[in-house]
């Protein structure tokens, strides 16, 4: 089997999650070398840890590069905290009189709020960064690499906790209205209220995207050990409360059943894993990735793996 429907026009974002260590960033970067051959292709990391780099055995950062070797892919590391920062630079007279006409604090305490993180705001700059990339429409397809399971899942919840922010904001904004509007009879927008409404828009934008199956699709990585199966039946479960419905999955690092008595070995106990896993996840469209001698590291690796993914067949259009 291979990875399947990646072509279709509507779907434009592809996030891969699941276990640490169990190949996401590997399939991420190997799907987006396979469809950047027909698509002009964005890759991105929001994994802290950012192994785009390593892996492709050329800088990556945050400011968009084209990857080396590549015809139409393009990569950045989304850095989190680089994203809140950009975002409250630009914003920052707009967040003070927020800050200065919502609450008691002075000059100094507003200033310091300012520099602080709010805990998960950085993950809704990251989807931010991303929907902005989407939105701008450079590219015709944007594969995500993503940090294990938890870090994926606050990705994915993170409109609806910016949501809550906003919410919280337009409370405390709704005493200072109803207090201007006592002394002076009458309220007019302003650029806090705009501020407000353009990131509803954006939880808006990125709950279309998400909630939409045509446009969105998430592969999650499994292998065949107890802890992986268990974690992914988690990321599923969760994916599907937020209605985020997955169609295919790898299953990476499998043994060949032949050769030297340690493969036959590995593949025997790995088979209980497989039988669970082909029979939990049989509506799920499985990829089988075999276990490689080597490390999946520069572009010839990568697009070897990129071959076992999509059984040496293009993506094409
Ligand atoms: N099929 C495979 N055969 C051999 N090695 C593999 C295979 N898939 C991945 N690897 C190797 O396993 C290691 C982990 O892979 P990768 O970095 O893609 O995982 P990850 O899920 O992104 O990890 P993390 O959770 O740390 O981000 C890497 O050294 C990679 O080269
Ligand atoms: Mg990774």
């Amino acid at each position: 089997m291979a990875l399947a429907g990646l072509e279709n026009n509507d779907l434009k974002l592809i996030i891969f999650g699941g276990k640490g260590g169990v190949g996401k960033t590997s399939c991420a970067i190997a799907t987006a070398l396979a469809l950047s051959e027909n698509f002009k292709t964005l890759l991105i990391s929001t994994d802290p840890a950012h192994s785009l780099s390593d892996c492709l055995e050329q800088p990556i950062g945050f400011n968009l590069v084209t990857v080396a070797g590549t015809g139409n892919l393009s990569a950045i590391e989304v850095v989190a905290e680089r994203a809140l920062e950009v975002f409250v630079n630009e914003n920052r007279t707009v967040l003070k009189k927020l800050l200065e006409t919502s609450t008691n604090l002075d000059n100094q305490d507003i200033d310091e709020l300012l520099t602080l993180s709010i805990p998960g705001i950085d993950e809704v700059m990251s989807f931010k960064t991303i929907i902005d990339y989407i939105e701008e429409g450079q590219f015709e397809k944007y594969v995500v690499d993503t940090a294990p399971t938890g870090h994926a899942l606050r990705l994915i919840s993170s409109p609806g906790m910016l949501d809550q922010w906003i919410k919280v904001a337009a409370r405390m904004r709704w005493k200072y209205r109803y207090m201007i509007t006592s002394f002076s009879g009458s309220y007019q927008q302003d650029e806090v209220d705009a501020l407000l409404l353009s990131l509803k828009k954006t939880v808006k934008r990125i709950e279309k995207i998400l909630g939409d199956n045509t446009q969105c699709e998430f592969i999650p990585v499994c292998i065949p050990e107890a802890m992986a199966i268990m974690e992914t039946g988690r990321l599923l479960a969760k994916l599907g409360t937020s209605g985020i419905v997955a169609r295919q999955m790898v299953v990476n690092n499998v043994m060949a059943s032949e050769g030297c008595d340690f493969c036959v070995k590995r593949k025997a106990g790995q088979l209980p894993y497989l039988r669970e896993i082909n029979e939990k996840y049989s509506q799920l469209n499985r990829v089988e990735i075999p276990m490689f001698a080597g490390e999946i590291k520069g572009l010839a690796a990568l697009k070897g793996l990129k071959n076992c993914l999509f059984e040496d067949n293009p993506i094409s259009r």
